[in-house]
């Protein structure tokens, strides 16, 4: 009797989804993702890459409301690169579409929600239509509180930090501001992502190890976690999962493990 009891409980906690397992006060307010594998994605099925593209929108879709519901406040999405404007024309022109009906689309889903939609890159960079899309995207869902969807687009880290020195310099020739007072701090001030916090957590999708020039400042302190699951495949489990192992490793911030317990 006392192995059925101890078997069923054993069952009943496997079939625990991890959601479960997962600590509210230790949530990260802020998760960055670089979703890779789309095109690996199509191929196997023998398709057209933004076939991958498509299916990786309905992961966003996922992913995104995974996070309202257990509480991350801001989801950045690394959804095309400043490197990614030398992929071929055909694969350019069809994903820029593909953001703009999506930003349409899901308007009233981002409402109902309670999602405001933000933007980090050059904007300038993008079709006219795209940026259209966007400055009515962001009008519309500025005053949504529960939770803040970042996608960068023709977006860079290597970008932002120039564009942040070029400006500092700028404001230090004006005498806005002293040589001497350029701090840490001061920079992140002048980077695209200024009003968000830090990302906490990183995940890169597809088995790819590497950031790929994707927030290099604001991920100084972030937890990496690597996935074999390529971006469509991606679930709301495997994101919990991610969530799981974050909650269970140490950050330490330079400091010793004894200086952290004590
Ligand atoms: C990387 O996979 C993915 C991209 C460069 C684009 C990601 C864009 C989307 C999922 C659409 C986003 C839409 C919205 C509205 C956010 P890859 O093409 O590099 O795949 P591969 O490494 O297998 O070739």
């Amino acid at each position: 009797m006392q192995d059925f009891f101890n078997s069923e409980l054993a069952s009943e906690e496997n079939n625990m989804s991890l959601k479960d397992k997962l600590i509210a006060d230790k949530m990260p307010q802020h998760i960055a993702i670089i979703m890779d594998g789309n095109g690996r994605w199509a191929k196997g099925k023998g398709k057209f890459r933004i076939f991958g593209h498509q299916n990786g929108v309905s992961t966003v879709k996922t992913i995104t409301e995974a996070c309202a519901e257990i509480g991350v406040k801001y989801l950045t999405l690394y959804a095309f690169s400043t490197e990614n404007w030398s992929r071929p024309a055909i694969e350019v022109r069809a994903l820029m579409e593909l953001l703009v009906d999506t930003m349409r689309k899901e308007l009233p889903t981002l409402m109902k929600n309670g999602i405001r939609l933000s933007f980090i890159g050059n904007q300038s960079d993008l079709p006219e239509k795209c940026q259209k899309q966007i400055q009515v995207t962001m009008e519309e869902t500025k005053d949504n509180s529960r939770m803040n969807l970042v996608l960068a687009l023709s977006y860079s880290a290597k970008w932002d930090l120039v564009q942040a020195v070029k400006n500092i310099s700028l404001d230090t020739l004006a005498g806005k501001i002293d040589a001497a007072d350029i701090n840490d701090k001061l920079i992140d001030k002048y980077l695209s992502t200024h009003w968000m916090p830090h990302p906490e957590l990183l995940i890169r999708t597809s088995g790819e190890k590497r950031i790929s020039n994707f927030l290099l400042w604001e991920i100084a302190y972030s937890e990496l976690y690597f996935t074999e699951k390529l971006w469509p495949d991606f679930t709301k489990e495997d994101l919990y999962d991610a969530i799981y192992d974050f909650q269970n490793r140490e950050r330490r911030f330079g400091k010793t493990s004894e200086q952290l317990s004590s």
